[in-house]
């Protein structure tokens, strides 16, 4: 590996800069290229002819398959629309595990067959013994009265306080909609979307490369769970916004693991990190009572615990 690429923003194309890592040397490869819809991007024409674009695209994916480690990932953001290209390509060159439909919560207004979840698609090199880890994310609940909107049945003592083994269905996690959090760029996607895939593929250290960095946000991802970052873009302005950004960024760690954190709310963690997780919450003595009460402390009852030992504090569940 060359080592100089490792915790670096690079400015440069994708393929070139790909062609200077080693063969089987990085442990998750995340591309989120651009659409080929026309969006204005700062520095990149984002719209050429299908030949062109799908030709353009395989050249990518075989070097993002190349530079991945035998136990490793590569996963693919796209419109379905291009992702049936990808897929058909991929699946000479590595083994398919998943679709996850990200369903980004568009609201339901305009035309029928609303195109609603963006895809990605996950492979391995490797068709066994891949690293794969299961993760848990938050119970969906009502927004007004927070009771659980799936229902348990009969099995509700079986119910995980912190939430469920997540599917391939992922409709917890938010396009950045408010303009005071994003960047200056068309599509930048939220760190929690990334948090999970590293959090379910990779261990602390692994080395994540990501060939469209956009304004960062695999990279942030990465070095807040304790990751390497290999990040990559072709346009100047949102390499120094990345970097900007990743001087500023800390790990999330609480009791020890790392976890996905948004808006000071867990939205992701391991499974095999909850023994310790569930050290740092506040779980109803019935467990039923989870069903209309979501885990954690309130307010006032924080300022009379002394959560000391545990970092950060346990209102971090809530
Ligand atoms: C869909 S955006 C990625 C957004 C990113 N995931 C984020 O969250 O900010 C695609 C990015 O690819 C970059 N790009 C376009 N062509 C490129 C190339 N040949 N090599 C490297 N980057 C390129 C664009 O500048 C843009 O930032």
């Amino acid at each position: 590996m060359n080592e100089q690429l490792i915790n670096n923003v690079i400015l440069g194309d994708a393929i070139d800069v790909m062609k200077k890592v080693s063969d089987n040397s990085v442990d998750m490869t995340f591309a989120d290229p651009p659409f080929n819809l026309g969006k204005k991007y700062n520095h990149y024409k984002d719209k050429k002819e299908l030949d062109e674009y799908v030709d353009w695209c395989k050249l990518w994916l075989k070097e993002m398959v190349r530079i991945t480690k035998p136990t490793g990932s590569i996963f693919v953001h796209n419109i379905p629309r291009w992702l049936t290209y990808y897929a058909a390509y991929l699946n000479e060159i590595a083994y398919f595990r998943h679709w996850i439909a990200w369903n980004a919560m568009g609201a339901p207004l305009g035309k029928t067959l609303l195109p609603n979840h963006y895809g990605i698609l996950w492979y391995t090199k490797e068709i066994n013994d891949f690293k794969f880890y299961d993760i848990r994310g938050q119970h969906p609940r009502c927004r007004k009265c927070k009771f659980i909107i799936q229902d348990y049945g009969g099995k509700k003592d079986q119910i995980n306080p912190f939430g469920p083994l997540i599917s391939d269905v992922w409709t917890d996690i938010h396009r950045i909609r408010h303009k005071k959090r994003r960047d200056e760029h068309p599509c930048q996607l939220p760190v929690p979307l990334l948090e999970r895939l590293i959090l379910m593929t990779t261990d602390e250290g692994d080395i994540v490369l990501d060939p469209f960095i956009g304004t960062g946000t695999t990279a942030i991802a990465a070095k807040r769970l304790g990751r390497k970052y290999i990040a990559i873009d072709i346009d100047p302005k949102y390499v120094q916004i990345t970097k900007e950004k990743i001087t500023k960024t800390q790990p999330t760690k609480i009791n020890g693991c790392f976890v996905s954190k948004y808006l000071e709310k867990v939205v992701t963690i391991r499974q095999k990190d909850w023994e310790e997780l569930e050290k740092a919450a506040k779980i109803p003595e019935q467990i039923k009572e989870v069903e209309f009460t979501p885990i954690g402390l309130g307010k006032s009852e924080i300022k009379n615990s002394k959560p000391t030992k545990l970092t950060p504090p346990i209102s971090d569940f809530y």
